[in-house]
C-alpha cells in the first residue's frame, strides 16, 4: 500500500474533494490488496532497503528534478542506489537527479514543461490534477511552481512505484501519484483549479468523453492544459490508425488542431489557445541507459523521418490551454 494518510486529510479539508476522500481508501485497498501487481513485493522490498538519508537540499524548479546532492552519500552507497534504481526501469519521464545520480530518462520531459510554464495561469496556491502523470515528473515541477497540492493519477504501477522512490526522500510534500485511471475520479468533482491531461487523449476511445470528464473535474474558471498528438488538416479531420501508430497499439484518434478546437468548444471550454505545436524529435525521445527499449528513432520510417514506420505522419504534439 502507498501511504495516503496526509492526502486524505488534505482532501477532507477541501469540501469539493470530500467525495473522493470518502472512497479513496477503498480504491487503494482494491488495487494493493485484492489484486496486487505481481512485482509489488519486490519493488516494496527494494524501496525499504534503499539507503535512509535526508537530502541536504532539493530543487523542483531545475530541468532535472533534484533531490539531494552527491556529497550526501558515499561512493559505495551511490553504487548500490544506482543498481536499486535500475530495478525500476524503464525510466521514461524525467530527468531526475537523486543524490547526484542522473537518471537520464527516455523523454526530456523538461522540454515539454518549458513549452508550457510561461503560458498558463500561475499555479501558486492551486489545487492541481495531473491525469496520466506517469512517475510524477511534471507533478514535481507543478509543485515547484507553487501548487498547494498536486494529485497525479496513472494506472501503470511501475510509474507509481518510481514516484514512491522519490517520495522516500522528499518527505511528506503535497505531491501524490495514485495508481488510478481517469475513470476512477469521482464524477463532477468541480474541485481543481488546474487540470493537466498530457499524452492521454489519443489513448482514449472516446475523446469527447475524456474532455467532458476533465471539464467536470475543474472548478468554474479553472484551467485545462491539454497536450496531444495532432495531424495537419481541416476541421473535420481525425486520424484513426487501423492498427499501430509509431508501434503503439493503443492510439485511437489524432485530430487536426481545428478538430480539437471544435471538440473543446463542444465540451463547453472557453478561451481556447494553442500555445505550442512541435514535432517530436529523436533528441526529445530516445533510448538511454535508463530506458533500454526501442524508442522514437525505431518507430520512424528509416528512409523518411516525416513518416512513422506504418506510413502515418510522424508525431507532432500540440499544447492547448482552455478555461471552464
Ligand atoms: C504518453 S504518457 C504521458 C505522461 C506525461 N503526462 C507526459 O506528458 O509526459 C501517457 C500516460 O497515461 C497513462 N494512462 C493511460 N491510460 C490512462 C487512463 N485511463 N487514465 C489516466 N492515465 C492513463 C499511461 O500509463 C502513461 O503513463
Amino acid at each position: 500500500m502507498i501511504n495516503i494518510e496526509s492526502l486524505v486529510s488534505l482532501m477532507q479539508a477541501d469540501k469539493n474533494l470530500i467525495p473522493w476522500a470518502e472512497i479513496l481508501p477503498e480504491q487503494m485497498k482494491k488495487i494493493f490488496l485484492k489484486n496486487p501487481h505481481g512485482d509489488l513485493p519486490r519493488w516494496n522490498k527494494t524501496i525499504d532497503t534503499m539507503i535512509r538519508q535526508t537530502p541536504s537540499s532539493t530543487d523542483f524548479n531545475s530541468d532535472a528534478v533534484r533531490i539531494g546532492n552527491a556529497d550526501d552519500i558515499t561512493q559505495a552507497q551511490r553504487d548500490e542506489l544506482i543498481s536499486q534504481l535500475k530495478e525500476f526501469m524503464p525510466w521514461r519521464k524525467g530527468p531526475f537527479e537523486l543524490f547526484g545520480i542522473h537518471i537520464d530518462t527516455e523523454w526530456r520531459s523538461d522540454w515539454k514543461w518549458n513549452r508550457i510554464k510561461d503560458h498558463i495561469k500561475s499555479l501558486a496556491g492551486k489545487t492541481v490534477l495531473d491525469v496520466g502523470c506517469s512517475n510524477g515528473y511534471h507533478a514535481w515541477r507543478m509543485y515547484g511552481a507553487g501548487a498547494k497540492m498536486v494529485i497525479g493519477i496513472d494506472p501503470t504501477m511501475i510509474f507509481v512505484m518510481q514516484h514512491q522512490v522519490m517520495k522516500k526522500y522528499t518527505g511528506d510534500r503535497p505531491v501524490y501519484v495514485l495508481p488510478l485511471g481517469i475513470d476512477d475520479v469521482p464524477q463532477k468533482l468541480k474541485a481543481f483549479d488546474t487540470v493537466f491531461s498530457m499524452g492521454v487523449l489519443y489513448h482514449r476511445r472516446d475523446p469527447l468523453e475524456h474532455l467532458k470528464t476533465l471539464h467536470d473535474a475543474l472548478k468554474k474558471g479553472g484551467e485545462l492544459i491539454l497536450e496531444t498528438l495532432v495531424i495537419e488538416g481541416g476541421n473535420e479531420e481525425v486520424l484513426m490508425p487501423k492498427d499501430r501508430y509509431a508501434m503503439m497499439r493503443n492510439v485511437h484518434n489524432i485530430p487536426s488542431c481545428d478538430m480539437l478546437e471544435q471538440w473543446l468548444v463542444q465540451e463547453k471550454f472557453k478561451n481556447i489557445r494553442f500555445i505550442d505545436i512541435t514535432a517530436t524529435t529523436i533528441e526529445e525521445q530516445h533510448t538511454t541507459e535508463w530506458m533500454e527499449f526501442q524508442s522514437l528513432q525505431d518507430f520512424l520510417d528509416p528512409k523518411d523521418n516525416t513518416k512513422t514506420i506504418e506510413g502515418y505522419p510522424a508525431p507532432v504534439r500540440a499544447i492547448v490551454v482552455a478555461e471552464k
